[in-house]
């Protein structure tokens, strides 16, 4: 079925998976969310990890590269490369933190770099992108032959990246839908993908947080993320004692909170990350035992971490810690709090970190929350009244609903 680009009464539903990568260096991400649909003509299956936190969608094009699923442009007629004195390669990748520019040949070339150190480069292409059935023609992606990689299993599983943030170039932009949602589910590795509405009954009424824009660019401050007010944390019911400024943009933009699918986990800036990290640990004294090593710290960022009898069935029970947003909250609870590091055990231990880490040893200027703490959510992107929106739900019983797992 061909749909027209401004069609927003459609609802396309796709399953989303949580895939587990093997991993070999314990301090990368191994867990990241994926779709699969197909591209061109005769279509080619990819699988694409979804990133809220990014524009442009991209694929992986070089074909002698080994060991990962690519797509092969010489095998599609519809493939059309982007010159680049088209007005898409000009106007439309303005949001780009590296302009785009003109290869030897003329075409667009686009140079991608992530906050995690990795960086993708190729050429803006045309072509068809079929998901749950439609089909969009003439979808504007980067035709990948080069990249850095923070993780190359990570690779190994996945064509490219699904950008959908609020650029113009974005999947969601160009596919001209008003609104996407996701659930991620909590119990396995599976969730759900929605674009259109998602005006269930069965759904609980939505919470919703306005998205902040700002009207000025400013250095550090990404105007196409989806951009939200934290007002404040809790521990179990404390309020930590911050003053709202410590959550909000500076005069060079740094300090913007945004809602990412393409991160893990969740980071703060130091002051809100030490607070919380002090009353964590105030609040856990008597059912966790502190790991005393300031060498060990997971994935750079994650630098409080536990130690749990190996034998223990399951974690003591733990205090949850709220994300207080305007209009909308974040819970999370229990075991999603605290990550097991795979493989690393100290005696008779095993080591888990707290899932909240601190933004500035990354060099990140942002409050980031990551997949893992917006599992069991209803997550609702609305671009149109420019928010989020929030419920509580079991994504494992809504996936059923719409019968996308047998
Ligand atoms: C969108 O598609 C539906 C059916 O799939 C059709 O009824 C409707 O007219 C279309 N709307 C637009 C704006 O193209
Ligand atoms: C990857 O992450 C999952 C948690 O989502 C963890 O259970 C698993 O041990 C990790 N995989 C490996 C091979 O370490
Ligand atoms: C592509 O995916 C479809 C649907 O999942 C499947 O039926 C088809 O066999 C796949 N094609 C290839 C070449 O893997
Ligand atoms: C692409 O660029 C070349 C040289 O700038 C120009 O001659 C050609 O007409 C352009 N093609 C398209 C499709 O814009
Ligand atoms: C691919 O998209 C083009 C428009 O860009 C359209 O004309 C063509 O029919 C599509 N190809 C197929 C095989 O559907
Ligand atoms: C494709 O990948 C190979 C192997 O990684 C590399 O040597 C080659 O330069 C790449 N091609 C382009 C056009 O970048
Ligand atoms: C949402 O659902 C309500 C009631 O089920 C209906 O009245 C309304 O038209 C729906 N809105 C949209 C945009 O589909
Ligand atoms: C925990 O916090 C309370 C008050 O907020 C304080 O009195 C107490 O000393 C703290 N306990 C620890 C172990 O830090
Ligand atoms: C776990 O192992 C410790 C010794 O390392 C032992 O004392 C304890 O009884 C064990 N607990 C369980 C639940 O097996
Ligand atoms: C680990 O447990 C075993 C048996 O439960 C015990 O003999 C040993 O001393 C413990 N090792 C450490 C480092 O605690």
């Amino acid at each position: 079925m061909v749909i027209s680009k401004s069609n927003s009464t459609k609802v396309l539903v796709l399953p989303l998976k949580t895939q587990k990568i093997p991993n070999k260096l314990p301090f990368t991400h191994n867990v990241t969310l994926t779709v699969s649909l197909a591209v061109g003509s005769p279509p080619q299956n990819v699988t694409m990890v979804l990133d809220t936190g990014s524009e442009l969608s991209w694929l992986q094009c070089n074909t002698t590269r080994i060991n990962r699923p690519v797509f092969d442009p010489t095998k599609s007629f519809s493939y059309t490369p982007i010159n680049c004195s088209s007005p898409t390669c000009r106007t439309r990748t303005q949001d780009f933190s590296i302009p785009a520019s003109c290869d030897s040949k003329n075409l667009c070339h686009a140079i991608l770099s992530y906050a995690d150190a990795s960086s993708s480069e190729g050429n803006l292409a045309m072509d068809n992108f079929t998901i749950a059935g439609s089909q969009f023609s003439g979808t504007v992606f980067g035709c990948m032959d080069s990249g850095v990689s923070s993780n190359s299993d990570e690779d190994s599983k996945t064509t490219g990246l699904m950008g959908m943030n609020r650029g113009s170039l974005s999947f969601v932009s160009q596919m001209g839908f008003k609104k996407f949602s996701y659930c991620i589910s909590g119990s396995d590795f599976t969730g759900i993908l929605l674009f259109g509405e998602s005006n269930f009954t069965w759904l609980l009424p939505l919470n919703y947080t306005p998205l902040i824009q700002i009207s000025t660019p400013l250095p550090y401050f990404d105007r196409v993320a989806y951009t939200v007010q934290l007002e404040g944390i809790r521990v179990s019911q404390k309020l930590l004692q911050l003053p709202k400024s410590i959550f909000e943009p500076d005069h060079t933009g740094a300090g913007q909170t945004m809602v990412d699918s393409g991160t893990q986990f969740t980071f703060l800036l130091g002051p809100a990350y030490t607070a919380l990290r002090n009353e964590f640990i105030n609040q856990t004294t008597s059912v966790l035992r502190v790991l005393e090593d300031p060498d060990f710290v997971f994935q750079g960022a994650f630098d409080l971490c536990f130690l749990v009898p190996v034998n223990l069935t399951g974690l003591p029970e733990l205090p949850s810690v709220s994300l207080v947003f305007r209009g909308a909250e974040i819970t999370v609870s229990g075991e999603r709090l605290l990550y097991r590091v795979p493989g690393e055990v100290r005696g008779n231990d095993s080591v888990y970190c707290f899932t909240f880490g601190n933004s500035e040893l990354m060099g990140i200027e942002a409050y980031i929350i990551g997949h893992h703490h917006q599992q069991n959510l209803w997550m609702e992107f609305d671009l149109e009244n420019s928010r989020i929106g929030v419920a509580k739900v079991r994504c494992d019983v809504a996936g059923q609903r719409f019968g996308i797992y047998h």
